[in-house]
């Protein structure tokens, strides 16, 4: 199985660098909290339960080697707790699983030395947990389709992207083991083309068929009946069922609207920020404009030239027919079919 990490019984954090994929396969080695903070940061590691789950182990990392009395460990503890929530503001599952750490370690009444050995555990849980999520996610979403279909995705919501095979590429993998994937369309995504590079290197290794597109045809394709279902990832999933993605998602949403075709989210409940009323109130990252400016090291416009670059939108809910979870589907209206399955008994 493909994935983003391994961690050493030797307390090492071993990344697989994707900011060299598909041209090389590096690894990164971590073994601070501050270490992996920047490996989230500069984007080693990324997509939203992935960088979850690093910022689990890199919490435990960071308080690890503590020797001394209870009040300096939870001192520590929130001082790298703070250190990786300001890697990357967007994806919930960074906050959502650094905040689960820290009620372990409040919730235990035990020397420091058993705290630590709990939170090592709780993080190796989280990530468990993350992959068990996915498959069904994947099987839940397969049971969404009736025959063989055409699907397109965005940015890379795979295994790459969680603690091991994907969200909506879960649900690829999942139609792909009964024999229902004709083709995956890949949206390349610009501009750090996470499509093209993550992508299109996992169904390569899967042998799942795919054809790759630049993130402006994808109308094309839906005016031309060639795609089934568009079906992507989220970074954060407010209450009234908004969805933070990464940037272009809510074009495809709009254009698939357009075309009476299936525009499917599939998510674990850590991605859900129930707290939010709106996709209004997510933070949505800036980043360098060197990454809309520049490709491979090459100018593409002229040096005055400047350019945005939000990583994220908000595609409304109402543009989303469904959203794909572990604990099952909600549709419209989400503020109610949202808050259900979090209440509902797996
Ligand atoms: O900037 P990235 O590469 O971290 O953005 C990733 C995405 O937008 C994914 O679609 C999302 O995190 C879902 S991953 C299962």
């Amino acid at each position: 199985m493909i994935t983003p990490f391994e961690f050493n019984n030797d307390d090492t954090l071993i990344l697989l660098d994707q900011r060299r994929l598909p041209w090389e396969e590096k690894y990164v080695a971590c073994r601070t909290a501050e270490g992996v903070a920047r490996a989230i940061r500069e984007m080693v590691v990324r997509g939203a339960p992935a960088i979850g789950i690093a910022a689990a182990l890199g919490l435990y990392l960071g308080v690890k080697d503590y020797q001394g009395e209870e009040e300096g460990f939870f001192r520590l503890l929130e001082e790298k707790k703070k250190l990786l929530s300001t890697t990357r503001p967007t994806a919930v599952n960074l906050f959502w699983a650094l905040n689960r750490m820290e009620r372990v370690a409040l919730d235990s009444p035990l020397p420091v030395k058993k705290i630590k050995e709990r939170l090592r555990v709780e993080a190796l849980k989280i990530w468990e947990e993350d992959v068990e999520a996915n498959k069904r996610i994947g099987l839940t979403g397969a049971s969404l389709f009736s025959r063989a279909c055409r699907v397109l995705t965005h940015c890379n919501a795979g295994a790459l992207a969680t603690g091991g095979y994907g969200t909506a590429l879960g649900v690829i993998r999942a139609l792909h083991e009964r024999g229902m994937v004709e083709m995956v369309l890949v949206d390349e995504t610009r501009p750090l083309l996470q499509g093209s590079r993550l992508t299109a290197w996992e169904l390569c290794q899967e042998g799942i068929p795919h054809i790759l597109i630049t993130d402006n045809m994808a109308g094309h394709f839906m005016a031309r009946g060639m795609v089934d279902a568009v079906i992507v990832g989220a970074d954060r999933i407010a209450s009234n069922g908004d969805v933070a993605n990464k940037i272009g998602t809510f074009s495809l949403a709009v254009l698939a609207h357009r075309h009476r075709i299936p525009f499917y989210v599939a998510a674990p409940l850590s991605t859900l920020d129930l707290d939010l009323s709106s996709g209004e109130e997510i933070p949505i990252e800036e980043r360098c404009e060197d990454e809309v400016t520049t490709l491979a090291g090459k100018r593409l416009c002229p040096k005055e030239t400047q350019a945005f670059n939000p990583a994220f939108d908000v595609t409304p809910g109402e543009l989303v027919t469904a959203i794909v979870t572990e604990k099952g589907v909600a549709q419209s209206p989400y503020p109610t079919s949202l808050k259900n399955l979090v209440e509902k008994r797996s």
